[in-house]
């Protein structure tokens, strides 16, 4: 039987985080397990830092946003030097397996370190919902309303201005705030990574909109990493009626107080997390398969293809 397992947070944090990491914490003592955590991600790790947690260590936190045990990137978590020494800071710790939450980078590090005889068990802690494995991942949904309050303000204001409102959403290299945050919002245009962009067309349907449905404003919702934001609004300005304005949503997407459904998300994960690994099973990441909580070997997970989102953008468009 397991005796003591960790925990980090590794990557961008996401709101949610901290409801993983008590659900964690508190189901393992639950089952008579030892939890540290881990700061720090696996920088943390590597440095050894850690420390053991007690019920009360995870009181007050289900609600908050961010990671009470820090966050970090390690890109030379790759080097198996570096892995050789978070290995020996486990072990000089007692710690025998580990739950990861974080993105597809913290989960490769879960692979190569249940590889080396370290359980390790992924949650998806990202508000990109860029890992296939689940449906949803950990903090999309509080960033997605974060977004969406930004932009029903932003549609009050271009509206009594005629303005096109371009508003840039994170998400690195996956549409889905951006797409479902359109949806959710009625935006006049989505433009996602998955999409593809052709600024000559945006023009071309920013026009349409203008001369054509004569509307009083227009929407733009842009994932990051596409184009620039600030020069698209200008362009905008230039070939149609609208005053285009660029706003650049940044990093609050990222805070804030997690939504019911992400807390029940993480909890639900964080349990299965460490059931995973009390019954011996490691290499695996936790997700959310229509509404059940399974889990999937990570090297499959992380070969699985991008969703198909063809139907949500005909949806969008049938409907503007
Ligand atoms: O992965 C989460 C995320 O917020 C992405 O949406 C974004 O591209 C990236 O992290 C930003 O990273 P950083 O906080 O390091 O600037």
């Amino acid at each position: 039987m397991i005796k003591r397992i960790g925990v980090l947070t590794s990557g961008g944090d996401s709101p949610g985080m901290n409801a993983a990491i008590r659900a964690v914490v508190r189901s393992a003592l639950a089952r008579g397990i030892e939890v540290m955590a881990i700061e720090d991600g696996y920088k943390g790790m590597v440095e050894g830092k850690m420390r053991l947690m007690e019920r009360r260590d995870v009181s007050d936190i289900i609600l908050r946003g961010g990671t009470i045990i820090g966050s970090a990137r390690l890109p030379e978590f790759k080097e198996l030097a570096v892995r050789e020494q978070a290995v020996a800071m486990l072990k000089s710790n007692g710690v025998e397996a580990v739950v990861v939450i974080g993105g597809d980078g913290t989960y490769r590090g879960a692979m190569a370190l249940t590889a080396m005889g370290i359980n390790c068990i992924g949650l998806p802690g990202t508000i990109d919902n860029d890992v296939p494995s689940s449906d949803y991942t950990i903090g999309f949904d509080t960033a997605l309303n974060t977004v969406i309050e930004a932009i029903d303000k932003l549609r009050d204001t271009s509206s009594s201005h005629h303005r096109c409102s371009v508003v840039e959403v994170m998400g690195n290299h996956c549409g889905d705030l951006a797409l479902f945050a359109g949806l959710s919002c009625g935006a006049e245009l989505i433009i996602t990574p998955e999409q593809g962009y052709v600024e000559s067309e945006v023009l071309e349907k920013i026009r349409h909109l203008d001369e054509v449905r004569k509307k009083r404003h227009a929407i733009v919702v842009i994932s990051e990493k596409i184009t620039d934001a600030n020069a698209l609004a200008q362009k905008i300005s230039t070939v149609s009626s609208f005053s285009g304005r660029a706003t650049v949503l940044g990093h609050i997407q990222r805070g804030g107080s997690p939504t019911a459904f992400d807390r029940v998300l993480a909890t639900r994960m964080g349990d299965y997390a460490v059931e995973l690994l009390a019954n011996g099973v490691g290499g695996h990441c936790v997700g959310m398969i229509d509404n059940e909580i399974t889990s999937m070997p990570i090297d499959d997970a992380l070969a699985l293809p991008r969703r198909d989102r063809t139907a949500l953008h005909a949806l969008h468009e049938r409907l503007i």
